[in-house]
C-alpha cells in the first residue's frame, strides 16, 4: 500500500470525515439532495454513508466519540476496515481521504484500518493476479495529516505486512536458516546490522537450550543478532528485544495431541517476526534509540536424536534444566537469548513469544499477557501504548510461589510447572535468566487469526507490533 499527500483530491473515490452535519456544506462533490440524505443517515447513526455518483463514490464518515479515546481510535480503524470492503466491491484502486473534523488523528487511523484490512497473502495461489485486490494507494488532502505522520504510517503498515507474511510462510519455506536470511534482508533494506550465529558457533558458545530443542530436527538452528545504532541515541545502554523463533512446533517427543493442535504451529515464530519487523520500522524511521534484537530459531520435532522428557540440559547460562515436557521448548531457547542479552548491560529487555496455551486460554484473542521486573514507569508506558493502539496488556504477577513450582529434584529448575498458572510459571522460568529490567509478552493468543475480523486478516496478525513501536516512538519522552 502506498500513502501520499495530494494538493487536490484527484482519486476517483473520496472519503470525507466529519463530526457534524454542518461540514456537509464543504463537500462540493455532493448536491443538496445528497446532503439531505447524508444528514438523515447520520441522524440514524449510520457510520459510513455511501453516495453513488455513478462512476465514482463519495463516502462520508460521521465520527462519534466513544467512552474513551482508546475506543474512539479503535472505531476509526474499524471504519477503515469497513471501507476496505466497500472499496473492494467497486474494484477501486485508490481513494483520497479528507478530514473535515477537529480530530487530528482521524484520517491517519481510518487509513491504518483500511490498509491493514487490505493485506493479502497470495504467494502460493496460482491465480494470485485474479485474487489480488485493486486498492494500492491511499491519499490524504493536505489538511488531513502531517508529512511525518504519513511517513510513520507507511513504515508501520509495511512492517506489519512483512510480519504477517513471515508468520504466514509455512515451514516448507521458512526454516530457521531461511528466517535468518529474511532478517539479513530486512537489515539491508532498512539499515541495521545483522550477525547470524550458525550451528557450529552455537555449539562453541554452548547454547544448550537452543541446541537441545534442535536435536530432533534435521535442519540446523540459527541465532540472529540485529543492531540499530542511531547517530544520537537518547538511551545510554541499549534496549534489547527478543523474539521466539520456533519456525514449527510439533511439541517434539511430547507430541502435540489432538487433531487441530498443530494446525497453526507455523506461527510459533510470531515473536521473531514481531521483533525483526520492529527493527525494520525503527531503522526506517531512524528513531533515536539504540536497539538490539535477538532471535533464537529452530523447529521443534521428535526426530531420532530428539531431547527427551527426563533429560537434564545445561543452558547457555550454566544453569541446569530438567526437561519434563519437550513441548515447553520456547523457554529453552529464550533462556539462552535472555542470558546472551546480559552482555549488553541493557536498560531494558523485552521478549515476545507465543509461549503458552495458558495465556491464550486466559485472555483469548483480545490482549497480551505480560509480566516483568521493569519499573512502574516502563510498565505504565507500555500499558498506555497498548491502549492507544488497542493491543492491550494484562499484567500477571511474578510471585515467588510460582517460582517454587519449577523447582526440580535433579536440576536447578524444570521446564514445566504444575497444571495451574502456566503462563506465569513460564515467565518465572524466563526470569531465572535475567538480571536487568525485563518485560515478557506472551502473544500466544493474538499472533494468528483463523478468520478475518475488522482490520485483522486471516493468518499472521502482527499483533503487538504497533504497541511496541508506539512505546519506542515515545521512549524517553516524559
Ligand atoms: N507454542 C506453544 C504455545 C502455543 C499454544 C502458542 C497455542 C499458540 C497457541 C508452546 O511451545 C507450548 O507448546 N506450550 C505448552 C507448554 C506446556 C507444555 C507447559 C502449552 O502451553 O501447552
Ligand atoms: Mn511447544
Ligand atoms: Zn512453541
Amino acid at each position: 500500500m502506498e500513502f501520499k499527500i495530494v494538493q487536490k483530491a484527484t482519486a476517483k473515490h473520496q472519503l470525507f470525515i466529519i463530526e457534524n452535519t454542518t461540514s456537509l456544506a464543504q463537500i462540493t462533490l455532493i448536491d443538496e439532495t445528497d446532503a439531505k440524505y447524508a444528514a438523515t443517515a447520520i441522524a440514524n447513526e449510520q457510520s459510513i454513508i455511501t453516495i453513488n455518483k455513478y462512476d465514482r463514490f463519495v463516502f462520508i464518515y460521521a465520527i462519534k466519540a466513544k467512552s474513551t479515546p482508546s475506543k474512539t481510535k479503535e472505531a476509526y480503524r474499524k471504519v477503515g476496515a469497513e471501507l476496505q470492503g466497500l472499496l473492494a466491491k467497486q474494484k477501486a484502486d485508490d481513494i483520497t481521504i479528507t478530514n473535515l473534523s477537529a480530530q487530528a488523528d482521524a484520517a491517519y487511523t481510518v487509513a491504518e484500518g483500511l490498509a491493514l484490512a487490505s493485506y493479502q497473502f497470495l504467494k502460493y495461489k496460482t491465480d494470485a493476479a485474479k485474487l489480488a485486490e485493486k486498492l494500492h494507494s491511499i491519499s490524504f488532502t493536505r489538511q488531513s495529516i502531517t508529512v511525518k505522520e504519513v511517513t510513520q504510517l507507511q513504515v508501520i503498515v509495511d512492517a506489519i505486512y512483512k510480519a504477517r507474511t513471515l508468520v504466514n510462510e509455512p515451514l516448507s519455506y521458512l526454516s530457521a536458516v531461511q528466517l535468518s536470511k529474511e532478517i539479513v534482508a530486512l537489515g539491508k533494506d532498512a539499515g541495521f546490522k545483522v550477525t547470524v550465529l550458525q550451528k557450529a558457533q552455537l555449539e562453541k558458545e554452548k547454547m544448550g537450550g537452543l541446541l537441545a530443542v534442535n536435536r530432533g530436527s534435521i535442519d540446523p538452528p540459527t541465532f540472529s543478532i540485529m543492531e540499530y545504532t542511531p547517530k544520537k541515541a537518547i538511551n545510554k545502554k541499549p534496549i534489547v528485544l527478543i523474539g521466539k523463533g520456533v519456525v514449527y512446533d510439533t511439541g517434539g517427543l511430547s507430541l502435540k495431541p489432538t487433531a487441530n493442535s498443530m494446525d497453526r504451529m507455523k506461527s510459533d515464530m510470531g515473536g521473531a517476526a514481531l521483533v525483526s519487523c520492529a527493527m525494520y520500522a525503527i531503522a526506517k524511521l531512524q528513531l533515536p534509540v539504540h536497539v538490539i534484537a535477538l532471535v533464537p530459531s529452530t523447529d521443534n520435532r521428535p526426530g531420532e536424536n530428539a531431547y527427551v522428557p527426563g533429560d537434564v540440559v545445561t543452558m547457555y547460562s550454566g544453569a541446569t534444566v530438567e526437561v519434563l515436557n519437550t513441548d515447553a521448548e520456547g523457554r529453552m531457547l529464550l533462556g539462552d537469548a535472555l542470558h546472551w542479552a546480559k552482555r549488553y548491560k541493557p536498560e531494558l529487555v523485552a521478549d515476545f513469544a507465543t509461549l503458552t496455551g495458558a495465556a491464550s486460554v486466559a485472555v483469548g484473542e483480545y490482549g497480551i499477557v505480560c509480566m516483568g521486573t521493569a519499573g512502574e514507569d516502563v510498565k505504565s508506558s507500555f500499558r498506555a501504548s497498548g491502549e492507544r493502539q488497542y493491543e492491550r496488556l494484562v499484567e500477571y504477577p511474578l510471585w515467588d510461589e510460582y517460582g517454587d513450582l519449577i523447582k526440580s529434584d535433579v536440576a536447578d529448575i524444570k521446564n514445566v510447572g504444575g497444571p495451574s498458572g502456566g503462563a506465569i510459571t513460564a515467565g518465572k522460568f524466563l526470569q531465572h535468566f535475567t538480571d536487568y529490567p525485563w518485560m515478557h509478552f506472551d502473544i500466544a493468543g493474538v499472533s494468528f487469526a483463523t478468520s478475518k475480523k475488522n482490520y485483522t486478516t486471516i493468518g499472521g496478525t502482527g499483533y503487538g507490533l504497533r504497541m511496541l513501536l508506539d512505546f519506542l516512538v515515545n521512549y524517553g519522552k516524559a
